[in-house]
């Protein structure tokens, strides 16, 4: 099963993507597309549009567009269960102990990792940033 997930611009501009991605391939996930890109405004807005009208909105949206990010396509066994359980909580501060966001993120915005919630959102997602050809 795929899975959609994102090291966040915070985490690759404090250069924790290598030590993320080791984290990963030992933990079991495959990487079937990676590309290091910038979101625009507007890709950004349609990314998370869902979250549109919330108060964070606008500090997502800058937050997303401030650096690179590393967009990859994870293969494994339950992926999408398993990248959220391995990033863990929304907030750095309540995630359990080891989690990439525990160790790596700094703030509810400022979280180092996505992950798609639903197989639906990680095909979509995947699709937002990868060609089919892309994909490996
Ligand atoms: P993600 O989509 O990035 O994997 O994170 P998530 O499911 O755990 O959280 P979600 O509710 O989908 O929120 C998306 C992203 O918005 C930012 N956020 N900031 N300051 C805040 O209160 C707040 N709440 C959410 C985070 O970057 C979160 O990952
Ligand atoms: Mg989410």
């Amino acid at each position: 099963m795929l899975t959609f997930a994102m090291i966040k611009p915070d985490a690759v501009s404090k250069g924790y993507a290598g030590k993320i991605i080791d984290c990963l391939l030992a933990e079991g996930f495959a990487i079937r597309a990676l590309k290091l890109t910038k979101l625009t405004r507007a890709e950004a807005e349609e990314f998370y549009g869902i979250h549109r009208g919330k108060d964070f909105f606008e500090e997502l949206m800058q937050f997303s567009v401030s650096g690179p990010l590393i967009a990859m396509a994870l293969d494994k066994d339950n992926a999408v269960a398993d990248w959220r359980k391995l990033i863990g909580a929304t907030n750095p501060q309540k995630a359990d102990e080891g989690t990439i966001r525990k160790l790596y993120g700094e703030g509810g915005t400022k979280n180092a990792a996505h992950g798609a919630d639903s197989e639906e959102n990680a095909l979509i997602e995947i699709g937002f940033f990868f060609t089919k050809r892309e994909l490996l």
